[in-house]
C-alpha cells in the first residue's frame, strides 16, 4: 500500500519546506519532496535560494566587500594593506561551504518536526479517493497520496533566445556563483537585481563589469531619488550600465562571448567579453510535474494560476512562492507557504502584500517597502516626503559609510507611512523598523516620537521621520 498523508510539498525550497514545517507543526502528517542535488548527488534542500540564489550570492558579495575594504577602505583607518591577494577557489568554497550548512540545517529541521523527506522528483499521477496520487522518481521510485498538495517548485533562469547557457561563458545565476578567476573582462545583460548583486562581486573582485539594459530607465522598481543616487554611486564605483539597449545576438565563441546590440542612440556596437551573466528575470518551473495528469491549469506563462489565497482550480492543491504570480522572493514565498499550512487547519493565514520589503544587496544597500512616490503620484495621493542623508549620521560617519539617505512618504492628511525607501549602509536591516511600522498603520510621527539607540544607523530613519514634518534634529 502506498504511503499516506495529510499534506504533501512538492519542492523544498523557501516556499515549500517552510511549509512542509508549518503543516507538521499543526499537526498534519506531512512530506517534503525535492529533487536538488549536491555535487556527490546526495539531497540539498533549500531550493534557489539556499543552492543558487540568496545564501551563496550574499556570500560572495560579503567575501567581495571584505576584499574591496581592505584593498580600498581599510587605509582611511590607518590599516595598512600590503600584496593584497585573492583566492578564488578558496572563496566559492566558502561560499559553498555555507551554502552545505543551510541544505543540512533543512534536513535537520525536517526531522526535528517530524517531516518526511523524499529525494527525488515529484509528480501528479492522478486525482484519486478526495485526494491525491503522486508519484516520487529518486533513487527509489514510489508511490505516495496526499490529501493536500502544496506544488513549491519555483523558478529557472530565463534564457536569451539565441544564447543558451552553458555556465561556462554565458552563465545563468547557477555559473555566475562558480566562476573559477576573476574574468578581466565580465558582460551581464539585465540591470536587475542579479545583475546588480552578481555584477557587484566582479567588480570588486577586479573585473572590468559592464550591464547592458533594455529598459530606459534605471531600476525602475524602486523610487526615482534611490535609483538616481544608486546609479551615480555605481557609476562611481566603476560599474558600467548602458541602459535602452537591443541586443541583436550573441556569439559564444572559443575566446570569449561577442553580444551585439543597438545602443540608446541607435548605432550598432559590440561588447566583447570573457565571460557573460544573463540575468533577465525567471520563469515559473513545473517541469516534471505533470499537472496535466490532474487538469492543474497554468498561465500563458507557464506560472500555476492561484487565487489571493494560493487556490489552484483543483480542490485541495494549493501553490506558493515562485511558481505562482507576485514577486520573486524567498521571504514572500515563505509566507505564503504558512498561510497556506494555516488554512488547511482551518485559520486565517494571511499575507500582506502591501508590506513585502524588497532589498538589493549591493553596497550601499538598497531596500524598501511600499509604494515609491511616483507610483503615489500615479495613483493620485496626496502625500509627504522627507528624507535624511547618511552624511549627517554620527554612526554613519564614524562606519566611514555615509552614501545614501533614508526617504518617508506619508499620507498628508493622516500622516500614515504609504513607502519608505533606503539606499545606504544596511539598509536591509534597517527596513524592518519600516516593514513593522508599516504593518501596524503607523504614523510617520509614531517613528520620529520612537526612542532610537544612539548613535545608530536607525537614527536616520528617525530623521526621515521628522523630516516629513520638517523639523529633524541634526540636519
Ligand atoms: P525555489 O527556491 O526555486 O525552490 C523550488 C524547489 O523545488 C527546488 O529545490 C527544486 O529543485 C524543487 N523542485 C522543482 N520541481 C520539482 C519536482 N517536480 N519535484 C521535486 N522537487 C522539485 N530572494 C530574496 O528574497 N532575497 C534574496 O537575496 C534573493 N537573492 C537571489 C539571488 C539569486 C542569484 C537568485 C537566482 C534568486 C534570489 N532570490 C532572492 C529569489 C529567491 O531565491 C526565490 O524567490 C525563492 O528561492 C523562491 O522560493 P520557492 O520555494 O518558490 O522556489
Ligand atoms: P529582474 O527582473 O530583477 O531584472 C531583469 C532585468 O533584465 C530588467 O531590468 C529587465 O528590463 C532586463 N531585461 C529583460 N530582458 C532584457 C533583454 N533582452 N536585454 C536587456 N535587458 C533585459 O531579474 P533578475 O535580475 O534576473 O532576477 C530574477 C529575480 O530574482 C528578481 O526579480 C528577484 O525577484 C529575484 N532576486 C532577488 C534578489 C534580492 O531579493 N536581493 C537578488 C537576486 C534575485
Amino acid at each position: 500500500m502506498s504511503k499516506q498523508f495529510d499534506v504533501v510539498v512538492i519542492g523544498g525550497g523557501p516556499g515549500g519546506y517552510i511549509a512542509a514545517i508549518r503543516a507538521a507543526q499543526l499537526g498534519f502528517n506531512t512530506a517534503c519532496i525535492d529533487e536538488w542535488k549536491n555535487d556527490k548527488g546526495g539531497p540539498a534542500p533549500g531550493g534557489t535560494c539556499t543552492n543558487v540564489g540568496c545564501i551563496p550570492s550574499k556570500a560572495l558579495l560579503q567575501s567581495s566587500e571584505h576584499f574591496e575594504h581592505a584593498g580600498h577602505g581599510f587605509a582611511d583607518h590607518g590599516i595598512a594593506m600590503n600584496d593584497l591577494k585573492i583566492d578564488i577557489a578558496k572563496m566559492v568554497g566558502r561560499k559553498d561551504t555555507v551554502v552545505k550548512q543551510n541544505n543540512d540545517g533543512i534536513l535537520y529541521l525536517f526531522k526535528k518536526n517530524k517531516v518526511t523527506f523524499f529525494h527525488g522528483r515529484g509528480s501528479f499521477v492522478a486525482a484519486k479517493d478526495g485526494g491525491y496520487e503522486l508519484k516520487v522518481a529518486g533513487a527509489a521510485e514510489e508511490t505516495i497520496t496526499a490529501k493536500h498538495v502544496i506544488v513549491a517548485t519555483g523558478s529557472n533562469a530565463r534564457q536569451l533566445p539565441g544564447a543558451p547557457f552553458d555556465e561556462t561563458n554565458i552563465l545563468s545565476n547557477d555559473g555566475a556563483l562558480r566562476i573559477p578567476a576573476v574574468p578581466k573582462k565580465l558582460g551581464v545583460i539585465g540591470s536587475g537585481v542579479i545583475g546588480l548583486e552578481m555584477g557587484s562581486v566582479w567588480r570588486r573582485l577586479g573585473a572590468d563589469v559592464t550591464i547592458l539594459e533594455a529598459l530606459p530607465a534605471f531600476l525602475g522598481a524602486a523610487d526615482e531619488s534611490v535609483a538616481k543616487e544608486a546609479a551615480k554611486v555605481f557609476k562611481k564605483q566603476g560599474l558600467n550600465i548602458e541602459l535602452g539597449v537591443k541586443i541583436s545576438s550573441v556569439e559564444n565563441g572559443k575566446d570569449g562571448v561577442a553580444v551585439k546590440y543597438t545602443d540608446a542612440k541607435g548605432a550598432e556596437q559590440t561588447l566583447a567579453v570573457d565571460k557573460l551573466i544573463v540575468s533577465i528575470g525567471r520563469v515559473a518551473n513545473t517541469i516534471g510535474l505533470n499537472p496535466e495528469a490532474v487538469g492543474l491549469k497554468l498561465d500563458e506563462r507557464g506560472a500555476i494560476v492561484v487565487d489571493d489565497e494560493c487556490k489552484t482550480n483543483l480542490p485541495n492543491v494549493w501553490a506558493v512562492g515562485d511558481v505562482v504570480r507576485g514577486p520573486m522572493l524567498a521571504h514572500k514565498a515563505e509566507e505564503e507557504g504558512v498561510a497556506v499550512a494555516e488554512r488547511i487547519a482551518g485559520q486565517h493565514g494571511h499575507v500582506n502584500f502591501n508590506t513585502i520589503p524588497w532589498v538589493i544587496y549591493t553596497s550601499p544597500e538598497i531596500a524598501w517597502v511600499g509604494r515609491t512616490e511616483q507610483q503615489l503620484k500615479a495613483d493620485g495621493v496626496a502625500y509627504k516626503a522627507g528624507q535624511f542623508p547618511f552624511l549627517a549620521n554620527g554612526r554613519a560617519r564614524a562606519l566611514g559609510d555615509t552614501t545614501g539617505f533614508v526617504k518617508f512618504l506619508a499620507d498628508a492628511k493622516t500622516d500614515e507611512i504609504l513607502g519608505v525607501h533606503i539606499i545606504g549602509p544596511m539598509a536591509s536591516e534597517l527596513i524592518s523598523e519600516a516593514v513593522v511600522a508599516m504593518e501596524f498603520k503607523a504614523s510617520a510621527e509614531d517613528i520620529a516620537r520612537i526612542c532610537h539607540a544612539h548613535p545608530s544607523l536607525s537614527e536616520a530613519t528617525k530623521e526621515a521621520a521628522l523630516a516629513v514634518d520638517k523639523r529633524t534634529l541634526n540636519f
